[in-house]
């Protein structure tokens, strides 16, 4: 018998796990499922991965069905030997395989999550993470300096009954730039995350030539989906509103001065990083009008009127003193960069 055929036929039994399902951790695999195929499904081969003097004695598998928020985890025998096939076509295939010994002690064990490709309806769609709808992306970051540190944001579908969630943000593979991410904290009532991340090592005065590149892995039971984003630094830069903004008046009572400083988050070398301001004056209480009245277009414009704005590249401006008793608001941007203006700082005079 020749032997090439039996190579070739053993090459595909073997390919064939190897791609059905990727690693994503120690111990966690994902498996890619495309739910609108009739005839879907995987096959899967988990290998009980411990020492021959172990796997001596005889290995059985076992899957768990755990009932979250109740601490009792339920193990369904699934099959014996160092080696346990899964065809994997839907979420209950998914789940924790644990291999144990003669003795009941375990050895190892594979946790299976199913990414949903495309539904049954055949759409691309994510049920765990959630579109910004403005920014069309799952993810946003934003840096209040060029420090090198930045916020990244994300929000979740609300969960009808509580699950085992799981975020981890992290540098794609392959990355140039090393960038660390805290453990992502959740706001529960918004149902939106938020990571703080750091880049180590980076040029705080040089230009950014490689982007930042960033996954987003996302867990919730045994659903797993992802997203990615990529981004430099000094388009995500959005500054803290300018702080302690207040008012004075000239000796000669003809003009009033607004004040305010530098957000002091904002890097502390001013000269390499110049702030631009956005004054907006207006009539004091008349931002609550407009807010009352905004169903309401023709008064909305008409409210608008007495507005005036300035730009100005210095921490004051000096205003004529009709101008007293007025609310006043100013936010600050980079000089030289393309990036967001901040929130607004304001103030009102009372006179
Ligand atoms: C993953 O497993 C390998 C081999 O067992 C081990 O060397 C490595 O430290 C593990 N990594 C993590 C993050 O636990
Ligand atoms: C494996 O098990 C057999 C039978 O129980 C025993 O004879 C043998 O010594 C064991 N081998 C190892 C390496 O433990
Ligand atoms: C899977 O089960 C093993 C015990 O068999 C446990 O140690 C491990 O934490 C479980 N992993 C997950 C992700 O549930
Ligand atoms: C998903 O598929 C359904 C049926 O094919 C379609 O009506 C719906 O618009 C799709 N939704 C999205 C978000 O593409
Ligand atoms: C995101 O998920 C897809 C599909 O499961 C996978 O092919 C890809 O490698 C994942 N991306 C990263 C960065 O892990
Ligand atoms: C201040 O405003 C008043 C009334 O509009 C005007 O008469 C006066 O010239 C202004 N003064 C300055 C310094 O602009
Ligand atoms: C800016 O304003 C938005 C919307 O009001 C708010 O969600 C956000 O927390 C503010 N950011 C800062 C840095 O104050």
């Amino acid at each position: 018998m020749d032997h090439p055929p039996f190579i070739l036929l053993s090459l595909v039994l073997f390919a064939i796990p190897l791609e059905a399902a990727w690693k994503l951790k120690n111990n966690t695999y994902i498996v890619d499922i495309d739910m609108s195929k009739p005839k879907r499904g995987e096959m899967v081969i988990l290998k009980c991965e411990a020492s021959e003097k172990q796997l001596n004695s005889s290995v059985h598998w076992e899957k768990s069905s755990t009932r979250y928020n109740s601490n009792s985890e339920s193990w369904v025998p699934v099959g014996y030997g160092t080696e346990h096939q899964v065809h994997v076509e839907d979420f209950p295939d998914g789940g924790n395989y644990t291999c144990r010994n003669q003795k009941k002690e375990i050895l190892h064990y594979s946790n299976l999550l199913i990414n949903e490709i495309i539904d049954k309806r055949g759409n691309y769609s994510k049920q765990i993470l959630k579109e910004h709808s403005d920014r069309k992306t799952f993810f946003y970051c934003e840096a209040k300096t060029y420090s090198g540190s930045f916020t990244c944001y994300w929000q979740v579908t609300k969960q009808l009954k509580p699950q085992h969630e799981e975020m981890v943000l992290k540098q794609t593979e392959g990355g140039v730039r090393n960038v660390i991410c805290s453990r992502p904290s959740l706001d529960e009532i918004r149902s939106v995350y938020a990571a703080n991340c750091q880049e180590i090592g980076g040029c705080l005065h040089g230009e950014e030539i490689q982007g930042i590149t960033l996954v987003l892995h996302a867990i919730r039971n045994k659903r797993y989906e992802n997203a990615t984003t990529s981004f430099f630094i000094r388009n995500i830069v959005k500054p803290d509103p300018p702080q302690n903004l207040r008012m004075s008046s000239s000796s000669k009572k003809s003009s009033v001065t607004l004040q305010w400083e530098y957000p002091e988050s904002w890097n502390t070398q001013h000269t390499f990083f110049p702030l631009s301001f956005h004054v907006k004056v207006e009539e004091a209480g008349e931002t609550q009008k407009r807010s009352a009245r905004t169903h309401e277009g023709n008064l909305r414009k008409r409210s608008t009127k007495g507005v005036q704005y300035y730009n100005v590249d210095t921490t004051s401006l000096t205003l004529n003193r009709t101008n007293a008793g007025k609310a006043y608001h100013v936010q600050a941007r980079d000089r030289y960069g393309d990036s967001s203006w901040s929130n607004w700082s304001s103030y009102k005079h009372s006179m």
